[in-house]
């Protein structure tokens, strides 16, 4: 039995991920970024994705913001809804990567546990965790959409980083830092 689902069983296609690799030359995978609103996640996942898109490659952005627009228009942001945007966003990420795309996943997915399912779901190797290691007065000062001072005047409530907690992974691939005071825009990558 998977989840609530009862009498089901895999089909399977003779059009397998290693033949979608082929046809495209290149490696499915899931690029996951994670960090605090308004540390750079969507800047650095439109630079990667542009930067690939030159080099030929076929990548896909899984935005927070944006998938939070239709698939998961459902959630708010209550613990159990962000560990479900975590876990579908964390499916559709497998099934791009198993269709041979690199896909960026850009959200700010809070939680440690639920970060390491959705690496659990792809081959050893196939999930690169990049970390958006930006401290909350850098994302405060930026405040690209208002939030942090809404967030401080009690006008929004559970904001990531004000009262509601952000779990720093702990063995990531790759951590990008954006420590100094000259960090002042995401794209001063330092
Ligand atoms: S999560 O925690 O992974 O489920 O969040 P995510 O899907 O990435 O959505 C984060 C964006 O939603 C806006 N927003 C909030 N963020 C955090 N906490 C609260 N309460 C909240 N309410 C709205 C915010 O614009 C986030 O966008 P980014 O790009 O991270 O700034």
């Amino acid at each position: 039995t998977i989840g609530k689902s009862t009498n089901i069983k895999w089909h399977k296609c003779s059009v397998e991920k290693v033949d979608r690799q082929e046809l495209l030359q290149q490696k499915g995978c899931v690029i996951w970024v994670t960090g605090l609103s308004g540390s750079g996640k969507s800047t650095l996942a439109c630079a990667l994705s542009r930067g690939l898109h030159s080099r030929g490659k076929l990548t896909y952005i899984l935005d927070g913001d944006n998938v939070r627009h239709g698939l998961n228009r459902d959630l708010c942001f209550k613990a159990e809804d962000r560990v479900e945007n975590i876990r579908r966003i964390g499916e559709v990420a497998k099934l791009f990567a198993d269709a041979g795309v690199i896909c960026i996943a850009s959200l700010i997915s809070p939680y440690r546990k639920d970060r390491d399912a959705c690496r659990g779901l792809l081959p050893e190797g196939d999930f690169i965790e990049v970390f958006m290691d930006v401290p909350l007065q850098v994302c405060e000062a930026r405040d690209p959409k208002g939030l942090y001072k809404l967030a401080r005047a009690g006008k929004i409530t559970g904001f990531t980083g004000i009262d509601d907690p952000y779990e720093p992974p702990l063995n990531c691939e790759i951590v990008l830092q954006q420590k100094g005071a000259d960090c002042a825009s995401p794209s001063d990558m330092c």
